[in-house]
């Protein structure tokens, strides 16, 4: 007997209660425990929003500052997890290896205690501390050159840059990398916010919860839609075909990228801001014809789609914002997940204090009572 209507992919049911974020996809509102995104991106850095987002408070001064100094202690990654790394395949999607990184480190911290707080804390401050180290590690270790190790006056997201680039950022692009962070750190029942939940509900270890997480997001249809606006815009490449290209999509019926989102019917905020970021970068390091064609992409998509409740969304600019940094755009997913940790162990964190295992149910349309035909009979 079906107790409920069936919805694929589970489309409008609650797979949880939670208290770490709110989105009004109609005004356009996005809340990490009550406070807007636009003020947290203004005021905040990545590693307090973390702070918020997984411990539900912002930080006193004094917590905010043992917090950033215990993160930046663990930033270095073990030599086992860098050897292994090193043996991974150059050509190989810096995903994988993140996703594969993160289970390893599971590895050497296999001990499960996961109602002590001092243990969730030193898995919290362990995973957000060496998950950019890793991804930084694989970018260059794949060039053939040797990881950099972490520079221990560097904020979160100025350390990221500095550990791929091989060079001190600026303090814009540093300040921008780190918003970017608090953009992406967060956003309810997504599909890997769902993952990363039913792998903590099994109580296993949080190594094992990221990585069940960031497989998730490694998807086309989850983190990687900045990859291909990028390749959107290079495919477009001036601003005169902006509009045949957004007509022949019409005409196809096929999606422009980054644009349109399941639960924002108008502009997703996330977008505004990224796109003032983005002004911003230009402004300082250059104009190049790709936010040209962005710019005007906007406009024309507006006049045939905003009827539709259709608009730029998180990752039309991100792209941008990233290329315009000098990041392979294969980087661009692994950087969605060094942000995504904090909103995924808020969400493991908060699937612990109330865990019932997640068993839902199907709706079988197989047959039954089918004879075994042995093999030589077939
Ligand atoms: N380009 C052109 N038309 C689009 C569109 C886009 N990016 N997104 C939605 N539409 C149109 C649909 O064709 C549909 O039109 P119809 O009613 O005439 O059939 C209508 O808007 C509703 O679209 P629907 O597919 O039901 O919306 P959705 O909520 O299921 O899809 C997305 C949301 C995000 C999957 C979709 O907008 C999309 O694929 N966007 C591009 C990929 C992207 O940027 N993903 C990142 C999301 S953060």
């Amino acid at each position: 007997m079906v107790l409920c209507e069936y919805k694929p992919g589970l489309e409008g049911i609650p797979a949880a209660e939670s208290g770490i974020s709110f989105v009004d996809g109609q005004k356009g509102i996005l809340e990490y425990r009550g406070i807007r995104i636009e003020e947290l991106a203004q005021h905040s850095n990545f590693l307090e929003t973390a702070y918020l987002l997984i411990w539900g408070e912002l930080p006193t001064q004094d917590e905010l500052k043992a917090f950033e100094q215990e993160v930046r202690s663990h930033r270095r990654i073990k030599y086992r997890i860098r050897d292994m790394m090193k043996s991974f395949p150059e050509s190989g999607h810096p995903m994988d290896a993140l996703q594969a990184s993160a289970a390893a480190l599971g590895l050497f911290y296999s001990r499960r205690d996961l109602h002590n707080p001092v243990y969730i804390r030193d898995a919290v401050v362990r995973l957000l501390a060496t998950i950019p180290t890793m991804v930084a590690a694989f970018q260059l270790m794949r060039k053939g050159n040797d990881p950099v190790k972490p520079n221990d006056d560097l904020d979160y997201a100025a350390n990221f840059l500095y550990m791929l680039t091989e060079k001190e950022p600026d303090p814009l692009a540093a300040r921008i990398m780190d918003v970017c962070l608090i953009l992406h750190a967060e956003h309810t029942m997504n599909a890997s916010t769902f993952s990363a939940r039913v792998t903590a509900s099994t109580l296993t270890d949080p190594y094992a919860v990221v990585a069940s997480a960031v497989g998730t997001l490694g998807g086309p249809l989850h983190g990687g839609a900045n990859e291909e606006v990028i390749q959107m815009l290079e495919e477009i490449g001036s601003v005169a075909n902006v509009r045949p290209y957004v007509d022949s999509c019409l005409e196809r019926k096929a999606k422009i990228m980054g644009f349109g989102h399941r639960v924002y019917k108008v502009k997703d905020p996330r977008a505004t801001i990224l796109q003032k970021l983005a002004e911003e970068l230009f402004a300082k390091f250059g104009q190049d014809k790709y936010y040209d064609i962005a710019q005007e992409m906007e406009v024309v998509v507006a006049e045939k789609l905003a009827h539709k409740g259709i608009y730029p969304n998180v990752d039309f600019y991100s792209g941008l914002v990233y290329r315009k940094l000098g990041i392979p755009t294969d980087l661009f997913t692994p950087i969605f997940a060094i942000a995504r940790v904090a909103g995924w162990l808020a969400h493991w964190k908060e699937q612990l204090e109330e865990n019932r295992i997640f068993r839902p149910t199907q709706v079988y349309k197989g047959v039954h009572d089918v004879s075994y035909i042995p093999v030589a009979k077939r």
